[in-house]
């Protein structure tokens, strides 16, 4: 059923209250096919989980809400599960799902906001872990001919919150189900993330399981970043910026204290958030939005902010964010 000027404020996790001009709900890929054949000629927007967007417009399309939900698993073997996951699973229901059948490999993922649809289009990571580490294939529809395509991990070209979904391919394709391959015993277990070690040694856990890890990831996770039922928000909204050893030796010079972590010989990870505290936003309020006081990455509405606020306050970041560091820092959240 199609329904007009419907609001989009329960759909997206930063809570902006802009509408879309038709709606309509999708249950299952039968159902998506058929609305993108009726309606072929007219502008579309998919919207997945919502956690991953700044809408700072109305929406004049129509907005097709992936909403197909089903868990299957589809092969195992002593050792490890493949499963096969529709891409409307709310992602961290996803990950509890997958715990309660002690199948690890996603434990470090929990809370993460979203939809198991959305997850390989940044291919979400956190605590040492990313979506492409366990990921085999996704089944997608092709917009323009509706026709069913699998993309395999390579197909994907998956980067740092990157994949073919965001560059070549945007717009063209709908993923309607992802497949993990994850383990049944000999979980691989990533502890050495900093936060996580502490977190274990503070709950006095020697030998942790996945369930640990998990626990300790949320513990992590609500201790820093705010809950988008409370607070709205969209998790990090830059991407942390790569850059060469070079330069980061100069800006070790003037900035001696800055973290970073190691990508290859001659690069650089600096944290977006360092800068973004450093530059004196970290609990700035405006109004009623601004930047979150535990963790200077995410921006947030306390209610009723304008999405083209929000994007103005960002621009205003990465502006000074350039001028003191002379370093761009890219957002990671789409602006709509
Ligand atoms: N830092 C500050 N001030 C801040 C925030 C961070 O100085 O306000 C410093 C910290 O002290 C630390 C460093 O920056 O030295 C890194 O901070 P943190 O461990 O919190 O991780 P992050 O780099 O800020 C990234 C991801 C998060 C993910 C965490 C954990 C990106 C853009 N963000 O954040 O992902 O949860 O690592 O793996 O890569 C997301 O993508 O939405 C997200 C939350």
């Amino acid at each position: 059923m199609i329904e007009e000027n419907v609001s989009l404020r329960p759909y997206n996790t930063f809570g902006i209250d802009v509408n879309a001009k038709s709606f309509c709900n999708i249950s299952s890929v039968e159902a998506l096919k058929i609305q993108l054949r009726e309606h072929q000629n007219q502008p579309l927007f998919v919207l997945g989980g919502g956690s991953n967007m700044l809408l700072t417009k109305n929406i004049e399309a129509l907005v097709l809400h992936i909403n197909i939900k089903g868990i299957e698993v589809v092969e195992e073997t002593n050792e490890t599960v493949l499963i096969k996951a529709m891409a409307g699973e709310n992602w961290h229901e996803f990950v509890l799902w997958c715990l309660d059948h002690n199948y690890g490999g996603i434990e470090n993922l929990s809370l993460i906001p979203g939809n198991v649809g959305t997850a390989p289009i940044q291919n979400i990571g956190a605590y040492g872990v990313e979506l492409k580490d366990v990921f085999v294939s996704c089944e997608t529809i092709r917009i323009k001919d509706q026709e069913s395509v699998t993309f395999t991990k390579e197909d994907c070209q998956f980067g740092y919150r990157e994949s073919i979904f965001k560059q070549d391919l945007k717009g063209q394709y709908i993923i309607t189900s992802v497949t993990f391959k994850l383990t049944k015993t000999n979980h691989k277990l990533h502890t050495d993330y900093g936060a996580i070690k502490q977190q274990l040694k503070d709950s006095n856990i020697d030998s942790p399981s996945i369930r640990d890890i998990s626990n300790a990831v949320i513990a992590i996770r609500q201790s820093k970043l705010p809950d988008p039922n409370e607070i709205g928000n969209s998790g990090s909204f830059f991407k942390n910026p790569v850059i060469s050893k070079l330069q980061f030796q100069k800006l070790q010079e003037n900035f001696p204290k800055v973290p970073s972590y190691s990508v290859s010989e001659d690069l650089v990870k600096v944290p977006s958030g360092w800068l973004i505290e450093k530059a004196g936003f970290k609990g700035k309020r405006f109004n009623n939005y601004g930047v979150h006081n535990k963790q200077a990455l995410v921006l947030v509405n306390y209610g009723g902010a304008k999405g083209s606020d929000i994007y103005d306050l960002a621009l205003l970041i990465q502006k000074t964010v350039k001028r003191i560091f002379d370093i761009t820092i890219e957002t990671e959240v789409n602006i709509i």
